[in-house]
């Protein structure tokens, strides 16, 4: 029997229609159109407004996409991943959320937590379940409402960072296509240098956590420029080396959307010209879990039965990671 991988088959994804401009967040804090667009290649990003709704709201529009233009039954759903920084609750999971508000009575589900690398993470983890043989339909999930945990008096990270979506189908693949080969890595020590200070076991949200702001993001910018940089380039170069492939055979690099300047340098490093990276940072910012999975929503026309693709991720934990995969179809 030939050997079975998983392939994505379908993507969905979902943005905000709200959108935040680089000239509006000027009237919000000490910025500037020209520092932002120059520093991190964001022109704008989208904003989940409304009461009550959190990042199950987005993801059940990405995976209803998916199941209308598979024409798929919620019943036939058997796993679904999220992977997400910014859950609905800290508990239960928001895969149970989404599982139960799209009626996939048969699937079970759990998320993953590995911030802007969760959704490579999430992916790979999938993958074994198809792999197995034990399951044929997956769904991942990545996403997050990083306006949910954004400090909007903070210029250093508020401009960053926006809300989106994406999620695929994987399914068992018996032509060589799909998920070749993953490297995955972390380095805990790295929390020092991205993390939210309350609202974990450790320091509980109080009146004084609150008050202190330590509910947002906090993120040493510099120092974790300097590991993104360096280490998503690498991780997507020792993926090409350990599989025999050069920048000619790559047919498009998906990478994290975190800032222009580590995603240009992780090209370079791959031996890529412009034209075969996915670039959409200036209209989404980075959505941490959902910038793969989006970007992969956005160009799933242009793909085709048998491009070479490569996911590289970097992000708070510290986690990286790279996902190399033949793609499995022509999209209609
Ligand atoms: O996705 C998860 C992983 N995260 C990342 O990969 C993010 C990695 N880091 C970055 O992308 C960049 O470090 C940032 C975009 C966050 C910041 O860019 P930078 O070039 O590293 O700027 P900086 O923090 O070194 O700040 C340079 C200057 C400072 O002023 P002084 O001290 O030189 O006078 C900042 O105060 O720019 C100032 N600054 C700003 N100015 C205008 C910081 N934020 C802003 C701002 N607008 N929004």
């Amino acid at each position: 029997m030939s050997k079975i991988q998983a392939a994505i088959t379908c993507v969905g994804g979902y943005v905000p229609e709200d959108k935040l401009t680089n000239f509006d967040l000027e009237k919000i804090v000490d910025t500037n159109d020209e520092w932002i667009t120059s520093r991190t290649g964001i022109k704008e990003r989208r904003i989940l407004m409304g009461e009550g709704l959190g990042t199950s709201d987005m993801a059940v529009k990405a995976v209803q996409e998916i199941l209308d233009k598979k024409g798929i039954d919620p019943m036939e759903i058997e796993l679904l991943i999220c992977a997400t920084t910014t859950p609905d609750f800290t508990f239960p999971a928001t895969a149970n959320v989404i599982t139960d508000k799209l009626g996939m009575k048969n699937a079970w589900g759990y998320d993953v937590s590995a911030a802007c690398s969760g959704f490579i993470y999430a992916l790979t983890t999938a993958s074994q379940f198809i792999e197995t043989g034990k399951h044929k339909k997956v769904i991942v999930v990545g996403g997050d409402k990083m306006s949910s945990i954004l400090n909007f008096e903070d210029r250093a990270t508020c401009i960053i960072f926006g809300d989106g979506c994406g999620a695929v189908l994987l399914e068992p693949n018996t032509e060589g296509l799909g998920i070749v080969d993953s490297i995955l890595r972390s380095d805990g020590s790295g929390r020092a240098y991205l993390h939210q200070k309350a609202g974990g076991s450790v320091k509980p949200a109080t009146v004084e956590t609150v008050m202190a702001k330590e509910h947002f993001v906090y993120q040493e910018g510099q120092t974790v420029f300097k590991f993104a940089v360096t280490n998503m380039a690498q991780v997507a170069y020792d993926i090409m080396q350990r599989n025999g492939l050069t920048g000619d055979d790559v047919t498009w690099l998906v990478p994290h959307q975190a800032n222009k300047r580590i995603i240009d340098a992780t090209r370079e490093r791959m031996g890529l010209p412009e034209e075969k990276v996915m670039i959409n940072i200036q209209r989404y910012g980075n959505t941490t879990n959902g910038t793969l999975p989006l970007c992969l929503w956005e160009w799933e026309k242009k793909l085709k039965k048998g491009d070479i693709i490569i996911l590289a991720a970097f992000g708070g934990g510290f986690t990286w990671g790279a996902t190399y995969l033949k793609w499995a179809y022509d999209s209609k």
